[in-house]
């Protein structure tokens, strides 16, 4: 059975950066779902039939990662049939062995409910905005608007809203460099995979 690490949490708390690393340590595969939401919300026109007709070329597009892609994504994300016309994708992707990392917002709590590790990364909006604004480019005060207006959005909606699952381990990487935060996720897998 494929193991799997579902990591969750807000905009720029560091889930990426963890879920990279630690697919690259247990070698298992990763899968950023956010790119789908901004691949999906990126192509314009009906969202569900843009979702449903997502191809892999889709996730290269060079402008996903920009606040206004993220702003697109969150609001397609809320769209309950968008999220189903995805979850196959996910499911397939999780399957894989060894192991899979997937990063996102819902998905130890709907996705992959069934993970052996479950981390719901956090930092404080301040320091959030902060990342956010030197990886592009762009004026703190505005990416911490963004990113609080896209966590609301993203907490409330009714379709998988973002929280952590009840057996997540909580990470807070406000004060932790990278090295840390990551060192903590590796150990937090240990521990699982020595019960497996
Ligand atoms: O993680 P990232 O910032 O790239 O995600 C962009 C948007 O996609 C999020 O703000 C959220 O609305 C949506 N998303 C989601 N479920 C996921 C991953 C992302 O709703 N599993």
């Amino acid at each position: 059975m494929p193991f799997i690490i579902a990591i969750d949490g807000p905009a720029a708390s560091g889930k990426g950066t963890i879920a990279r690393a630690l697919s690259q340590h247990f070698g298992f595969h990763h899968l950023d779902t956010g790119l789908l939401y901004r691949a999906t919300g990126a192509k314009g026109g009906d969202a569900v039939a843009a979702a449903q007709a997502l191809a892999p070329e889709d996730l290269a597009r060079p402008d996903l990662r920009s606040a206004e892609a993220g702003q697109a994504a969150s609001r397609i994300a809320a769209i309950p049939e968008v999220r189903a016309a995805l979850v196959e994708f996910q499911h397939r992707f999780a399957a894989q062995e060894p192991g899979a990392v997937l990063d996102g917002r819902d998905i130890g709590t709907v996705i992959c409910p069934g993970a052996q590790v479950k981390l719901y990364v956090v930092a404080s909006d301040e320091v959030r905005a902060a990342r956010r604004a030197a990886e592009l480019g762009e004026d703190p005060a505005r990416m911490l608007a963004e990113l609080r207006e896209r966590d609301l959005r993203d907490s409330q909606r009714a379709a998988a809203p973002l929280r952590p699952a009840a057996d997540a381990v909580v990470l807070d990487t406000s004060d932790l460099s990278i090295a840390d935060a990551i060192s903590r996720a590796i150990a937090a897998v240990d521990v699982a995979l020595r019960t497996v």
